[in-house]
């Protein structure tokens, strides 16, 4: 399948993955509108597209959101969308900080909730569309360090499974994708070993592909991420187990 044609929104599109699909897109032909708060890095990135549209925006906020799909969608009925926007800070339960906690939260799962909220009627309406949450491994189970992280992600992941069951009768489609650890902005600082790092583009060209077939699940990268699936399924006493080596290394 071509994306050639279609219209795709992307969230978190100023950098990292977002971008590196923005652009993977644009090369197919699709028409591709660009959200994220920096108006210049949107704007740089529309400059560098055949057919990329900006459309600056905070996804905490709600009107802000709203109003900025009507404009997206006022191009072109939206045929794809993909919710990246998203916020890591590292943090142990030990030096716990509510301000972190609850940007992460408000980013990761309220700004998605604030996208889907306004999609939804409109897809059912139009009894067509896709909606891919970026989530990632971390939220398969609770992870050292990821207090302000982790929890947001699991969200999102039963987030997605309860869409998928109660949009498919609408013909609106659902997928969660889950990275593993990909070279970001998001990731720049991280002072810990990243097992299995890919780079952006690679994780475009899995989503690409993956989206493409209609995959529910888009895990990446193989190795790393069929860890984590064998952890998300393990007896408490063995993840526990792993966890506090992990957690003793890091
Ligand atoms: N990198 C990894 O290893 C990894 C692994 C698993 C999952 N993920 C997930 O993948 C997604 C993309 O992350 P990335 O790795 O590509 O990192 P990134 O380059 O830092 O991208 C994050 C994006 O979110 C946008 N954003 C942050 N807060 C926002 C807000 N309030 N409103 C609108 N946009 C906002 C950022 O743009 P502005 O700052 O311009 O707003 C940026 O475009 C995130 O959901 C992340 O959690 C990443």
């Amino acid at each position: 399948m071509s994306f050639q044609g279609k219209h795709v929104w992307i969230t978190g599109a100023s950098t990292g993955i977002g971008r590196a699909l923005a652009k993977k897109l644009d090369a197919d032909g699709a028409l591709v509108s660009v959200s994220a708060r920096s108006e210049e890095k949107l704007q740089t990135l529309e400059s560098e597209g055949q057919n990329i549209r900006a459309f600056p925006l905070d996804v905490t906020d709600q009107e802000t959101v709203n109003a900025t799909i009507d404009m997206v969608a006022a191009q072109a009925p939206i045929d794809y969308v993909v919710l990246g926007a998203g916020a890591w800070t590292i943090m142990d339960s030990d030096q716990m900080e509510i301000g972190p906690i609850r940007t992460g939260m408000e980013v990761n799962y309220f700004g998605t909730i604030n996208a889907v909220h306004k999609l939804i009627p409109m897809m059912k309406e139009r009894h067509a569309g896709h909606i891919s949450i970026i989530a990632s491994v971390a939220g398969y189970r609770g992870l050292p360090r990821s207090v302000a992280y982790s929890p947001t992600k699991a969200a999102l992941i039963n987030l997605a499974e309860i869409l998928k069951v109660e949009l498919e009768p609408h013909n609106i489609g659902v997928s969660i994708i889950n990275p593993g650890f990909v070279d970001t902005p998001l990731t720049q600082d991280n002072p810990f070993p990243m097992p299995g790092i890919i780079t952006p583009e690679q994780a475009a060209d899995a989503i690409y592909k993956a989206l493409a077939k209609g995959k529910f699940e888009i895990s990446f990268p193989f190795g790393f991420t069929l860890l984590m699936k064998v952890l998300r399924v393990a007896p408490n006493w063995l993840y526990l187990f792993v966890m506090r080596r992990i957690k003793a290394s890091i």
